[in-house]
Protein backbone atom coordinates (compact mmCIF):
# COMPACT_ATOMS: atom_id res chain seq x y z
CA UNK A 1 0.00 0.00 0.00
CA UNK A 2 1.41 3.36 -1.23
CA UNK A 3 1.52 5.73 2.14
CA UNK A 4 0.05 8.85 1.59
CA UNK A 5 1.82 12.00 3.22
CA UNK A 6 0.51 14.90 4.84
CA UNK A 7 0.96 18.28 3.15
CA UNK A 8 0.87 20.35 6.40
CA UNK A 9 3.76 20.28 8.85
CA UNK A 10 7.69 20.12 9.70
CA UNK A 11 7.91 16.51 8.83
CA UNK A 12 5.18 16.73 5.33
CA UNK A 13 6.61 14.13 3.39
CA UNK A 14 8.57 11.76 5.52
CA UNK A 15 7.58 8.48 6.39
CA UNK A 16 8.00 7.54 10.17
CA UNK A 17 8.34 4.04 11.18
CA UNK A 18 7.59 3.57 15.41
CA UNK A 19 8.16 0.60 16.73
CA UNK A 20 6.56 -0.60 20.05
CA UNK A 21 4.06 1.94 18.81
CA UNK A 22 0.33 0.12 20.37
CA UNK A 23 1.21 2.08 23.93
CA UNK A 24 3.15 4.14 26.34
CA UNK A 25 5.94 6.36 24.76
CA UNK A 26 5.57 4.63 21.59
CA UNK A 27 2.19 5.49 20.89
CA UNK A 28 2.58 9.47 22.04
CA UNK A 29 5.39 9.50 19.45
CA UNK A 30 3.56 8.30 16.98
CA UNK A 31 0.62 10.49 17.58
CA UNK A 32 3.14 13.64 17.88
CA UNK A 33 4.77 12.80 14.60
CA UNK A 34 1.58 12.45 12.88
CA UNK A 35 0.85 15.69 14.19
CA UNK A 36 3.72 16.96 12.64
CA UNK A 37 2.43 16.05 8.97
CA UNK A 38 4.83 12.66 9.02
CA UNK A 39 2.95 9.83 6.88
CA UNK A 40 3.34 6.94 10.08
CA UNK A 41 3.89 3.64 10.18
CA UNK A 42 3.18 2.06 13.81
CA UNK A 43 3.94 -1.72 14.72
CA UNK A 44 3.16 -3.30 18.24
CA UNK A 45 1.81 -6.56 18.56
CA UNK A 46 -2.01 -5.85 20.24
CA UNK A 47 -4.32 -4.99 17.00
CA UNK A 48 -7.10 -3.79 19.06
CA UNK A 49 -4.47 -0.92 20.69
CA UNK A 50 -2.95 0.10 17.08
CA UNK A 51 -7.07 0.22 15.60
CA UNK A 52 -7.42 2.56 18.37
CA UNK A 53 -4.44 4.79 18.11
CA UNK A 54 -5.43 4.67 14.14
CA UNK A 55 -8.53 6.16 14.99
CA UNK A 56 -6.94 8.41 17.19
CA UNK A 57 -4.72 9.88 14.35
CA UNK A 58 -7.61 9.81 11.97
CA UNK A 59 -9.43 12.53 14.30
CA UNK A 60 -7.19 14.85 14.10
CA UNK A 61 -6.52 14.15 9.62
CA UNK A 62 -3.12 12.25 10.85
CA UNK A 63 -1.77 10.12 8.52
CA UNK A 64 -0.99 6.63 9.69
CA UNK A 65 -1.24 3.03 9.06
CA UNK A 66 0.22 0.01 10.78
CA UNK A 67 0.82 -3.56 10.67
CA UNK A 68 0.71 -5.53 13.79
CA UNK A 69 3.36 -8.61 14.34
CA UNK A 70 6.29 -10.04 16.61
CA UNK A 71 9.26 -8.02 16.26
CA UNK A 72 10.96 -11.43 18.04
CA UNK A 73 10.07 -12.89 14.35
CA UNK A 74 12.88 -12.51 11.58
CA UNK A 75 9.73 -12.66 9.20
CA UNK A 76 7.97 -10.15 10.59
CA UNK A 77 10.51 -7.98 10.68
CA UNK A 78 11.31 -8.22 7.21
CA UNK A 79 7.55 -7.84 6.52
CA UNK A 80 7.25 -4.75 8.24
CA UNK A 81 10.47 -3.02 6.59
CA UNK A 82 9.06 -3.73 2.98
CA UNK A 83 5.49 -2.06 4.27
CA UNK A 84 6.92 0.98 5.18
CA UNK A 85 8.66 2.21 2.39
CA UNK A 86 11.46 4.76 1.91
CA UNK A 87 11.63 5.12 5.91
CA UNK A 88 13.08 8.42 7.23
CA UNK A 89 12.50 8.77 10.63
CA UNK A 90 12.60 5.46 12.42
CA UNK A 91 11.84 5.21 16.54
CA UNK A 92 13.68 2.07 17.59
CA UNK A 93 11.31 2.28 20.63
CA UNK A 94 10.06 -1.30 21.33
CA UNK A 95 11.08 -2.63 24.70
CA UNK A 96 10.10 -4.95 27.83
CA UNK A 97 11.27 -4.80 31.35
CA UNK A 98 11.70 -7.11 34.32
CA UNK A 99 12.59 -5.58 37.76
CA UNK A 100 13.41 -8.29 40.41
CA UNK A 101 16.53 -9.26 42.33
CA UNK A 102 19.11 -10.81 40.11
CA UNK A 103 19.27 -13.96 41.59
CA UNK A 104 15.47 -14.38 40.65
CA UNK A 105 15.35 -13.44 37.71
CA UNK A 106 14.28 -16.30 35.18
CA UNK A 107 16.04 -17.62 32.00
CA UNK A 108 12.70 -16.89 30.34
CA UNK A 109 12.65 -12.92 31.14
CA UNK A 110 16.67 -12.99 30.60
CA UNK A 111 16.33 -14.39 27.29
CA UNK A 112 13.02 -12.25 26.77
CA UNK A 113 14.78 -8.55 27.26
CA UNK A 114 17.67 -9.73 25.59
CA UNK A 115 15.56 -11.17 22.51
CA UNK A 116 13.20 -7.89 22.12
CA UNK A 117 15.39 -5.00 23.80
CA UNK A 118 18.70 -6.11 21.76
CA UNK A 119 18.44 -8.75 18.88
CA UNK A 120 15.20 -7.91 17.75
CA UNK A 121 16.00 -4.32 18.07
CA UNK A 122 19.50 -4.67 15.72
CA UNK A 123 17.98 -6.87 13.07
CA UNK A 124 14.98 -4.24 12.84
CA UNK A 125 17.67 -1.43 12.63
CA UNK A 126 19.75 -3.35 10.08
CA UNK A 127 17.09 -3.52 7.95
CA UNK A 128 15.88 -0.27 8.12
CA UNK A 129 19.60 1.41 8.15
CA UNK A 130 20.77 -0.50 5.12
CA UNK A 131 17.73 1.46 3.28
CA UNK A 132 18.50 4.86 4.62
CA UNK A 133 22.55 4.68 3.56
CA UNK A 134 21.21 3.31 -0.02
CA UNK A 135 19.09 6.63 -0.21
CA UNK A 136 21.69 8.89 1.98
CA UNK A 137 19.18 9.87 4.09
CA UNK A 138 17.44 9.06 7.36
CA UNK A 139 17.48 9.68 11.01
CA UNK A 140 17.35 6.81 13.43
CA UNK A 141 15.96 7.67 16.99
CA UNK A 142 16.60 4.97 19.54
CA UNK A 143 15.19 4.87 22.86
CA UNK A 144 17.49 3.52 25.63
CA UNK A 145 17.66 4.34 29.14
CA UNK A 146 18.90 6.11 31.90
CA UNK A 147 20.05 2.25 32.83
CA UNK A 148 21.83 2.87 29.34
CA UNK A 149 24.63 4.21 31.88
CA UNK A 150 23.86 3.68 35.18
CA UNK A 151 22.58 0.42 36.75
CA UNK A 152 19.83 0.59 40.43
CA UNK A 153 19.19 -2.41 42.24
CA UNK A 154 16.58 -4.74 40.55
CA UNK A 155 18.11 -3.71 37.12
CA UNK A 156 20.78 -5.38 36.25
CA UNK A 157 20.00 -7.61 33.19
CA UNK A 158 17.49 -5.08 31.22
CA UNK A 159 20.24 -1.97 32.23
CA UNK A 160 22.54 -4.44 30.37
CA UNK A 161 20.43 -4.93 27.13
CA UNK A 162 20.30 -0.64 27.54
CA UNK A 163 24.06 -0.84 27.41
CA UNK A 164 24.05 -3.02 25.00
CA UNK A 165 21.85 -0.87 22.38
CA UNK A 166 23.93 2.52 23.68
CA UNK A 167 26.83 0.81 22.63
CA UNK A 168 25.19 -0.27 18.93
CA UNK A 169 24.04 3.53 18.45
CA UNK A 170 27.30 4.93 18.75
CA UNK A 171 28.77 2.16 16.36
CA UNK A 172 26.01 2.78 14.01
CA UNK A 173 26.62 6.55 14.07
CA UNK A 174 29.99 5.98 13.31
CA UNK A 175 29.72 4.19 10.32
CA UNK A 176 26.66 5.80 8.92
CA UNK A 177 26.58 9.44 9.39
CA UNK A 178 28.85 9.44 6.46
CA UNK A 179 26.41 8.25 4.67
CA UNK A 180 23.82 10.92 5.74
CA UNK A 181 22.25 9.30 8.31
CA UNK A 182 21.48 10.97 11.89
CA UNK A 183 21.52 9.23 14.91
CA UNK A 184 20.16 9.90 18.37
CA UNK A 185 20.15 8.30 21.13
CA UNK A 186 16.82 9.45 23.89
CA UNK A 187 17.43 8.16 27.19
CA UNK A 188 14.77 8.58 29.70
CA UNK A 189 14.22 7.86 33.17
CA UNK A 190 11.63 5.95 34.77
CA UNK A 191 8.52 7.47 32.49
CA UNK A 192 4.54 6.41 33.79
CA UNK A 193 3.60 3.59 31.03
CA UNK A 194 2.45 0.11 31.67
CA UNK A 195 5.63 -1.25 31.16
CA UNK A 196 6.06 -2.06 34.99
CA UNK A 197 2.92 -3.60 35.25
CA UNK A 198 3.76 -7.28 35.56
CA UNK A 199 7.03 -6.85 38.02
CA UNK A 200 5.16 -8.05 41.08
CA UNK A 201 8.04 -8.87 43.22
CA UNK A 202 7.53 -7.51 46.34
CA UNK A 203 11.07 -5.80 47.03
CA UNK A 204 10.44 -3.90 43.56
CA UNK A 205 7.06 -2.77 43.89
CA UNK A 206 7.95 -0.94 47.43
CA UNK A 207 11.29 0.40 46.01
CA UNK A 208 8.88 1.60 43.11
CA UNK A 209 6.53 3.04 45.68
CA UNK A 210 9.08 4.67 47.87
CA UNK A 211 10.78 6.24 45.08
CA UNK A 212 11.50 10.20 45.68
CA UNK A 213 10.50 11.52 42.39
CA UNK A 214 7.48 11.57 40.11
CA UNK A 215 7.81 9.58 37.04
CA UNK A 216 8.43 11.64 33.89
CA UNK A 217 5.12 11.18 31.27
CA UNK A 218 5.41 9.67 27.82
CA UNK A 219 5.03 13.89 26.75
CA UNK A 220 7.99 14.32 27.99
CA UNK A 221 9.90 11.97 25.87
CA UNK A 222 7.67 12.88 22.94
CA UNK A 223 9.24 16.40 23.26
CA UNK A 224 13.09 15.18 23.25
CA UNK A 225 12.20 12.81 20.17
CA UNK A 226 10.66 15.78 18.02
CA UNK A 227 13.12 18.17 18.85
CA UNK A 228 15.47 15.91 17.70
CA UNK A 229 13.79 15.20 14.06
CA UNK A 230 12.94 19.03 13.36
CA UNK A 231 16.21 19.93 14.23
CA UNK A 232 18.05 22.02 11.27
CA UNK A 233 19.86 19.40 8.57
CA UNK A 234 23.52 20.48 10.01
CA UNK A 235 22.74 19.80 13.44
CA UNK A 236 22.10 16.15 14.92
CA UNK A 237 21.02 15.80 18.69
CA UNK A 238 23.41 12.42 19.90
CA UNK A 239 22.26 12.06 23.14
CA UNK A 240 19.22 13.51 25.29
CA UNK A 241 19.39 12.14 28.85
CA UNK A 242 15.90 12.87 30.44
CA UNK A 243 16.03 13.05 34.30
CA UNK A 244 13.24 13.01 36.45
CA UNK A 245 13.23 15.76 39.35
CA UNK A 246 13.29 14.79 42.81
CA UNK A 247 10.04 15.50 44.58
N1 LIG B 1 8.66 3.51 30.95
C1 LIG B 1 9.90 3.79 31.37
O1 LIG B 1 10.12 4.07 32.56
C2 LIG B 1 11.05 3.81 30.40
C3 LIG B 1 12.20 4.51 30.75
C4 LIG B 1 13.27 4.52 29.88
C5 LIG B 1 13.21 3.85 28.68
N2 LIG B 1 12.07 3.16 28.36
C6 LIG B 1 12.07 2.44 27.09
O2 LIG B 1 11.08 3.02 26.25
C7 LIG B 1 10.57 2.02 25.37
C8 LIG B 1 9.04 2.03 25.43
O3 LIG B 1 8.67 1.72 26.75
P1 LIG B 1 7.22 2.06 27.37
O4 LIG B 1 7.45 2.47 28.76
O5 LIG B 1 6.46 2.91 26.45
O6 LIG B 1 6.63 0.57 27.43
P2 LIG B 1 5.16 -0.02 27.17
O7 LIG B 1 4.12 0.99 27.48
O8 LIG B 1 5.13 -1.33 27.89
O9 LIG B 1 5.20 -0.28 25.61
C9 LIG B 1 6.09 -1.22 25.07
C10 LIG B 1 5.84 -1.34 23.59
O10 LIG B 1 6.74 -2.32 23.04
C11 LIG B 1 5.98 -3.27 22.28
N3 LIG B 1 6.57 -4.60 22.29
C12 LIG B 1 7.02 -5.29 23.36
N4 LIG B 1 7.41 -6.52 22.98
C13 LIG B 1 7.19 -6.60 21.64
C14 LIG B 1 7.38 -7.63 20.68
N5 LIG B 1 7.85 -8.84 21.00
N6 LIG B 1 7.05 -7.36 19.39
C15 LIG B 1 6.55 -6.16 19.05
N7 LIG B 1 6.35 -5.14 19.91
C16 LIG B 1 6.66 -5.38 21.20
C17 LIG B 1 4.60 -3.27 22.96
O11 LIG B 1 3.62 -3.67 22.02
P3 LIG B 1 2.71 -4.99 22.16
O12 LIG B 1 2.59 -5.30 23.61
O13 LIG B 1 1.43 -4.60 21.51
O14 LIG B 1 3.47 -6.01 21.40
C18 LIG B 1 4.42 -1.81 23.30
O15 LIG B 1 3.91 -1.10 22.20
C19 LIG B 1 11.20 0.70 25.80
O16 LIG B 1 12.31 0.42 24.96
C20 LIG B 1 11.68 0.98 27.21
O17 LIG B 1 12.77 0.17 27.57
C21 LIG B 1 10.99 3.13 29.19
Amino acid sequence: MKVVENGAGRLAGKIALVTGASAGIGRATALALAREGAAVVATGRRVSELESLEQECKAFGGNLRFLAGDLGSRDFAAQLVSFSGDVTIFVNNAGVLTYAPFVELTDEQNEEMFHINVLASIRICQLVAKGMAARERGHIVMMTSLSARNINRFSAVYGATKHAMAAITKGIRLELSSSGLKVTEIAPGMVDTDIRKGNTNAEVVKAVATRAYAPLSPDDVVQAVIYAVCTSPNCCPDLIELRPTFA
